[in-house]
């Protein structure tokens, strides 16, 4: 598809914009500030379209709360990635029949990869008739548009054509607060992995300009943010679809080379079959990029890499942690892992977790497979029970909590240098902080260091976490009067 079919045109922006005044003026109306509820599932890039969402809300006039009782609109940013992601999501859409039947003027919409797939919008569409609106990613930066339908419409809007994904810079956003943010560099997927649904929900890898991810970069280091993960679901194939000569390590070298300052760049997701030695060479080179490699296998046999459609080996895989434990000595791995695909056997699960014993992750995601309909896997023949599935994930659970523990207890003694986050909860350790690597430590010592690098002395460890005390440079000394 040509570029200038992909990115959204200014003209079309400023519709929007014009809604949103629209909206703005309409509710003002009202003479009071009207309160909008977002509630996002699954994965950061559902949350970075969510502080989206926040974004072009905030500039129709609208205050959040957490509480969808006393919400003008609930928002619901749904996953489909796994079954238990959807069911959670009709269960909170069956509880808002209560809200909407004690304020029938409320406003409840469904965003987000659910609302993509045509079997979902059916089921809302037929059986959830308290919904007023339903979208899906590809017409997020629409989104001012669909509502202003809804305020002046009587009746529903549905807004979930199969379009092809397009890409809108320049959208309003509300951030967390603190120290963290995220960074979408290009949507979509392109590889089709059997068992899952986000290519179909999401479109194809569309990658953003690399000077307005820069530019993006540059303007939440000189705001504060010091943690920035570059989002994407296979950033390494980050560029192919510029056609401007630029790859996922050149953006990384540029945005180390280019933006001064104190801050970490972190990136999730890696697909191993585009991991390259030249991105580890980066990694290790640029000091903001931070020594952690989240790259996933999902298995650990052969056959079922194949049947999953991964496109790379086992070998390959041990290749290319091998080479990036080489050039980063200290760097700190996870991955994600299903356990159950169909048909894999018992003998193929326990060849995941011996991958897992080999390579020695600090942390895992691990999956037990979810059938996603519309997908190839889900019409695979599945002979395994749920419970036999059970017991080989129990394994891989044990086994990857045993290292886990051995890793940070290895931590345990030495000096470490972290980004003090936020405030834990808990008396004993106040504060909450991550590693270079990304590790978790919680921390005694004082709030004022919240939002700083500082060295700890880590202390304790347990399977998920490490425990630390601030090391309080040293006083001057005194000099002796004279
Ligand atoms: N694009 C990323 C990648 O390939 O690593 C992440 C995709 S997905 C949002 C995150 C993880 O969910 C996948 O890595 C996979 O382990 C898991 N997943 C995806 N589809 C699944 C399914 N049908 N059942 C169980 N786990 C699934
Ligand atoms: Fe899904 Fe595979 Fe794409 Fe990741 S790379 S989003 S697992 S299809
Ligand atoms: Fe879920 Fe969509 Fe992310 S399916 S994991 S929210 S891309």
């Amino acid at each position: 598809m040509e570029r200038k079919d992909v990115l959204v045109s200014e003209e079309d922006l400023s519709r929007q914009r014009e809604f949103t005044g629209k909206i703005r003026d309409l509710l003002q109306e009202e003479g009071r500030r009207p309160l909008a509820c977002v509630d996002t599932f699954g994965c950061q890039q559902n949350v970075a379209d969510g502080e989206r969402i926040l974004g072009m809300l905030q500039e129709m006039g609208f205050d959040f709360t957490q509480e969808p009782k006393e919400a003008d609109v609930v928002i619901l940013n749904t996953c489909a990635v796994r079954e238990h992601a959807e069911k959670r999501v009709f269960g909170n859409l069956g509880a808002l029949t209560h809200s909407k039947k004690a304020n029938p003027r409320q406003i409840i919409c469904v965003c987000g990869c659910m609302a993509q797939e045509p079997r979902v919008a059916k089921k809302i569409r037929e059986s959830y008739r308290h919904v007023d609106l339903v979208f899906g990613p590809h017409v997020l930066w629409r989104f001012p548009e669909l509502l202003y339908q809804v305020y002046t419409r009587r009746g529903r809007v549905f807004s979930v054509e199969d379009e092809h994904g397009r890409l809108a810079e320049g959208l309003p956003v509300v951030r967390e607060k603190g120290v963290k943010a995220w960074v979408s560099i290009m949507y979509g997927c392109n590889n089709f992995c059997s068992y899952c649904i986000v290519p179909y929900v999401r479109g194809r890898e569309r990658s953003r300009d690399p000077e307005k991810i820069l530019e993006e970069v540059r303007e939440l280091v000189a705001e504060g943010y010091k943690d920035i993960t570059l989002l994407g679901q296979n950033v390494n194939s980050y560029g192919r679809d510029l056609n401007m000569g630029v790859d996922f390590a050149d953006l990384l070298e540029r945005i180390d080379r280019e933006i001064p300052g104190e801050y970490l760049i972190r990136f999730i997701s890696s697909h191993p079959k585009d991991a390259t030695q030249k991105l580890f060479d980066t990694m290790a080179r640029c000091p903001h990029v931070a020594k952690q490699l989240h790259l996933p296998f999902q298995s650990g046999n052969d056959r079922v890499l194949q049947a999953m459609n991964r496109r790379y080996t086992r070998a390959k895989y041990l290749e290319e942690i091998a080479y990036a434990k080489k050039v980063m000595p200290d760097l700190v791995l996870t991955s994600d892992v299903i356990i159950g695909f169909p048909g894999e056997t018992e003998a193929e699960a326990m060849d995941t977790v011996s991958l897992v014993k080999e390579v020695g992750f600090d942390a895992l995601f691990t999956f037990i497979y979810s059938p996603r309909p519309g997908t190839p896997a889900a019409e695979m023949p599945d002979p395994y029970t749920r419970a036999e599935k059970q017991v080989w994930f129990d394994r891989l659970l044990e086994a990857q909590n045993e290292i886990s523990a051995r890793l940070h207890a290895g931590y345990v003694g030495r000096t470490v240098r972290v980004l003090v986050d936020g405030e834990s909860g808990d008396e004993r350790w106040p504060l909450s902080s991550r590693t270079n690597g990304g590790r978790l430590v919680h921390l005694a010592g004082d709030r004022k260091y919240i939002g700083q690098f500082i060295d700890v002395k880590i202390t304790d460890s347990n399977t998920w976490a490490l425990f630390g005390e601030v090391e309080e440079p040293a006083s001057a000394p005194e000099t002796a009067g004279q």
